[in-house]
């Protein structure tokens, strides 16, 4: 086991966000619930804990409180808002209702020279968000800093090395937030700042031997960087227990199918079933044109056909999937973390409950760029690790209107035109998302002696750090002038190409 950091969950929204800043800082760090017993913990051996923020009032009755033996172990604490509380109200101080609640930016004044505030400055704005307030501090502690409405921001116990913090070092908008953890880790906890993701691949190969034992696992594959990566560090944990399935719902771009199968081929030497289930997909979407009636027969088609599939394995008991943690934040309130239903998500629900398989998800504690340093270490190529996402509709929601093998013929030449000069150029991994989208409007133009009358394609690239909101990218005339040539030129079916020029909101990013 690396030197590890937990993170004991009490529910707030930022709980995996701190566990990130540990990792950011080369210590492992690992969120597990707030009632873990104290046999678990010992277990992890940890150098030091944390006790997450979290949206009770220490003053209501049954409000979440981890084992009291915790404060017994010898290892640092620190508590972060509501769990500065707690540990404040559990070791004897007092907590009360704040007749002003802090929400949002305060200015922290640091009073008495700290070891979280070492070689930092003095005044630092932080980020806030509390309606209860420490009025008395518990034997042993003292004052460290300050803010406008509490005496009380960052409080110390360095004797038995308990700190605690009113605000939230681990969001962004706090000043210096990484820093401070950092003075937790390495001056508090006397981590050393080794780990890297190559440790997580140990780690987590471990968790999913010890999880899965000898049952055999599915994996539904999409040729994205989740579920490859997903598959590949299942794959390197369990060899060929893990089966995974690609489903060709014949709505994908250009040559993907084989791609996948290369990926395999080179990088995941496991087994995997490729289900040609295009024309299927087709004839259930033959004349459809309303975008959400699209998304279900397509959702529902992917379930039945991977059913299919998993039935014609023999017995399976997992179903694995490369759930991240955005992923989870946004989708269910987890472990009664009412990080709230930010937005229903196609990834997480619909086939394990269908399927009555238990989950496994290795990648659901890690962000993004987490899971693209995995890969990394998992030796996945980079043009698999950083490819801009695609929707599980494929590209049945970027042809607009009646889906037909012409129209999706049109598009994948299209869109592997603009893909292939985006990549040349260097705007390729600039940009959030790049593709073309059919459009079922015929124009005139005029080929050489001959009158066409056919269809545009639209050109939409979008930066974007989240997909939450998005803006159209300013692609150089020289670069846009190329692939409309190409595409009028190499493209049989289109005569003309516009560039979308809206923004997320009001437009979405895709056109359907
Ligand atoms: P919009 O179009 O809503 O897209 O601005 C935001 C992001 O979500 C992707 N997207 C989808 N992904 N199933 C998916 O898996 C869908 O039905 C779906 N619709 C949109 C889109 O590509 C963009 O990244």
């Amino acid at each position: 086991m690396p030197q590890t950091i937990l993170v004991l969950d009490f529910g707030s929204q930022y709980t995996q966000v701190i566990a990130r800043r540990i990792r950011e800082a080369n210590v492992y760090s690992r969120v597990i619930p707030y009632n873990t017993s104290l046999n678990e913990i010992k277990k992890f051996k940890p150098n030091g804990i944390v006790l997450s923020g979290g949206p009770a009032s220490v003053l209501s009755q049954g409000s979440p409180k981890p084992n009291i033996g915790i404060f017994n172990l010898g290892v640092p604490v620190l508590g972060i808002c509501y769990g500065l509380q707690l540990m404040a109200k559990m070791l004897g101080g007092n907590v009360e209702k704040s007749t002003r609640r802090e929400y949002g930016r305060g200015n922290l004044d640091i009073v008495r020279k700290g070891i979280l505030f070492k070689n930092l400055p003095k005044e630092l704005t932080v980020w806030n968000s509390h309606g209860d307030g420490l009025t008395n501090l518990p034997p042993g502690f003292r004052a460290v800093a300050k803010t406008e409405n509490s005496n009380f921001a960052a409080i110390e116990e360095p004797k038995r090395k308990f700190y605690g913090l009113q605000f939230h070092p681990e969001v962004e908008h706090s000043q210096k937030g990484s820093e401070i953890i950092r003075n937790f880790l390495f001056g508090v906890c006397g981590c050393s700042g080794d780990w890297d993701m190559d440790d997580f691949v140990n780690v987590a190969i471990e968790q999913i031997r010890a999880q899965v034992g000898s049952q055999n696992v599915i994996l539904g594959l999409s040729g994205g960087v989740d579920s490859s990566v997903a598959a590949a560090l299942i794959h390197k944990a369990i060899g060929t227990q893990l089966t995974c399935i690609f489903v060709d719902n014949g709505l994908l771009r250009l040559n993907e199918r084989e791609e996948v199968k290369k990926l395999f081929r080179d990088h995941i030497p496991g087994k995997l079933k490729v289900s040609l289930a295009g024309p299927l997909f087709l004839k259930r979407l033959k004349q459809v044109t309303n975008p959400e009636r699209k998304r279900k027969i397509i959702g529902k088609t992917f379930i039945e056909v991977f059913d299919k599939e998993v039935k014609s394995l023999g017995r399976v008991d997992y179903l694995a999937q490369g759930t991240l943690y955005p992923d989870v934040i946004e989708s269910v309130p987890i472990g009664g973390n009412p990080a709230a239903m930010i937005k229903s998500h196609h990834n997480v629900g619909g086939l394990p409950k269908k399927m009555k398989l238990k989950l496994l998800e290795p990648l659901r504690e890690l962000f993004k760029d987490e899971v693209r340093d995995l890969g990394r270490s998992l030796g996945l190529p980079e043009n698999v690790l950083m490819r801009h996402p695609f929707p599980g509709p494929g590209l049945g929601v970027r042809v607009v209107g009646d889906i037909t093998q012409n129209r999706l013929r049109v598009l994948k030449e299209a869109d592997a035109i603009f893909i292939e000069e985006l990549k040349k150029a260097n705007w390729y991994f600039k940009l959030w998302q790049a593709f073309c989208v059919f459009l079922p409007v015929r124009s005139v133009g005029v080929m050489g002696d001959e009158r066409t009358y056919e269809n545009v394609i639209s050109l939409r690239a979008v930066t974007s750090s989240d997909a939450m909101t998005a803006d159209w990218a300013k692609l150089p005339d020289g670069l846009l002038r190329k692939v409309s040539n190409r595409i009028i030129n190499e493209v049989k079916g289109a005569n003309r190409v516009v560039y979308d020029i809206s923004s997320k909101p009001p437009s979405t990013i895709e056109w359907e």
